[in-house]
């Protein structure tokens, strides 16, 4: 049971993460661009391939832990530990009795955690998973004051994904937090609140795709994403696990790589997350619905390890997506894999479910948020790959019924983000009535190949970089305080470089 105990006046004498002050400022196109010292670069010493991702063996995994700085003795053992007892039993969970006991011989009273999530005007939800049953508290302050609020989690069961409620925050505001076992500060970080979705203010998301595993471990873009102080992230897919089909001990020991990351550790822990998969995270490459050789129980167990190892808004359907409103926005992660029906390709309906382009066509008509993020884990538009394993080669019919229900309700603010197609691309999707809808894709979180950055036909393509070329992140900040609203696009390097920056008045995302 969770007690939330009213504020102390107590002085809470503890240091939180300083991971948001920067070393050089530097004008460029806006003031408020940051560019980072270089010499706070962090060197990559083991390079790990995309296709070694995907194999992802003992060796490629343990290479991944040390690939820029080494990790500290007692979590190396307990991955490595923990990691073979996965490998060796099927059905092993983090309940195991030999991983509990691993996690305790190492001093880690977390197993995982704290993630971010569910973040609200009023509060958001953390997510941890403890290693003992030892109660948890949570102490939690604005960043300016001492006075705190603590939320309390008596007994949890050793090894089962804990989600706390920080409930009753103002809107708006900065926090810190930490959370105590037996008095002993085991985790802590910040994050600040949105603003009432009425209220005029400056909101920012971060985003992208195609961590692969990799870009987890990748101290200079996670550090650079810290520094530009976003209020959410998003992260649309191929982000943790890599092609382990239907074995859920592996989704689980994948999910293990990255709760060890001490980059991870300190994204998570600052910033609330929102994520939904692609194929990679689901069971394989270009794998949707229930592929050849399994069944409906392995989705079931792919969308049950997936719920438990995020801390995502809950689902209202049967698949991943969901819908929340975060201060100016309302996100819309949809689930562009499990839902497709393979037997029906190219008809109407197969490549979201009914049920869930149902949902999405009911989620446009109600939103009252004055902007849309709505994402798919493959492109909306077909301009790179001709719409391979996307909606242009599964569902035309339903997209277009989507495009023509923003335009003919003038639902306003709406921006399509995707993911899939290795690299960073900006795109507009022209319409008959002259209208234009925006589309956004901002990767390799890992630094991963793929297709070419431009498209053949460039005609409605903003920009364009591989894969490879470079490691970034999408970001919008969000105006509704100024005279008139507008949105700012910007795609930002691992070394905090602004690659492109679009300012996109409110206006011309009204149909
Ligand atoms: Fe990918």
């Amino acid at each position: 049971m969770i007690k939330q105990i009213q504020w102390s006046y107590l002085l809470m004498g503890m240091s939180f993460f300083t991971l948001l002050s920067c070393t050089d400022h530097k004008s460029g196109k806006n003031s408020e661009i940051t560019v980072i010292d270089s010499s706070s670069q962090i060197s990559i010493t083991h390079k790990v391939t995309l296709p070694q991702a995907h194999i992802g063996d003992l060796e490629i995994d343990t290479m991944l832990l040390d690939s820029y700085t080494p990790l500290p003795q007692n979590i190396r053992n307990f991955y490595l530990e923990a990691r073979d007892v996965f490998y060796e039993n099927p059905n092993a969970n983090f309940t195991n009795p030999l991983i509990l006991e691993s996690a305790q011989n190492n001093n880690l009273a977390l197993m995982g955690g704290p993630l971010l999530g569910k973040l609200d005007k009023n509060g958001l939800t953390i997510w941890l998973r403890p290693s003992t049953s030892k109660s948890l508290e949570i102490k939690v302050n604005k960043s300016n004051s001492t006075e705190y609020k603590s939320y309390l989690k008596n007994s949890p069961e050793p090894g089962i994904e804990q989600r706390i409620e920080i409930t009753g925050l103002a809107a708006d505001t900065e926090y810190n937090y930490a959370i105590y076992t037996n008095e002993n500060k085991i985790a802590g970080g910040s994050f600040k609140t949105p603003p009432d979705t009425e209220q005029k203010g400056i909101f920012r998301l971060t985003f992208g795709s195609d961590f692969h595993k990799i870009g987890l471990h990748n101290p200079n873009l996670i550090n650079t994403i810290l520094k530009r102080k976003p209020q959410a992230m998003m992260l649309l897919g191929d982000n943790a696990v890599d092609d382990r089909d239907n074995k859920v001990n592996m989704h689980r020991s994948d999910y293990l790589l990255r709760d060890i990351s001490k980059p991870w550790i300190q994204l998570a822990a600052n910033i609330p997350l929102y994520s939904c998969w692609d194929d990679h995270d689901y069971f394989n490459n270009d794998k949707a619905g229930i592929p050849e050789g399994f069944n409906t129980t392995d989705r079931d167990a792919l969308r049950e390890i997936w719920f438990q190892n995020w801390n995502n808004p809950n689902f209202e359907g049967s698949g991943i997506y969901f819908n929340t409103v975060i201060g100016p926005v309302e996100v819309i992660m949809l689930d562009s894999r499990s839902c497709r029906e393979n037997s029906k390709r190219g008809e109407y309906g197969s490549y979201l479910g009914i049920e869930q382009l149902n949902w999405l066509i009911e989620r446009l008509k109600k939103s009252k948020s004055p902007f849309k993020l709505i994402s798919s884990g493959t492109m909306w538009s077909d301009y790179i790959s001709n719409g391979k394993d996307s909606w242009g080669t599964w569902d035309t019919l339903a997209r277009e019924e989507i495009f023509k229900l923003i335009e003919s309700e003038k639902i306003p603010g709406v921006i399509f983000l995707s993911g899939d197609r290795h690299g960073a691309r900006g795109f507009t999707i022209p319409r008959s009535t002259g209208f234009e809808f925006y589309e956004f894709e901002a990767g390799t979180l890992g630094g991963v190949p793929g297709p070419a950055g431009m498209a053949k036909d460039t005609t409605h393509q903003l920009f364009g970089y591989d894969g490879t070329e470079v490691i970034a992140f999408g970001e919008f900040t969000f105006d509704t305080k100024s005279k008139d609203t507008f949105v700012t696009f910007r795609l930002v390097d691992e070394f905090g470089k602004v690659l492109e920056e679009l300012k996109l008045p409110y206006e011309r995302l009204v149909p």
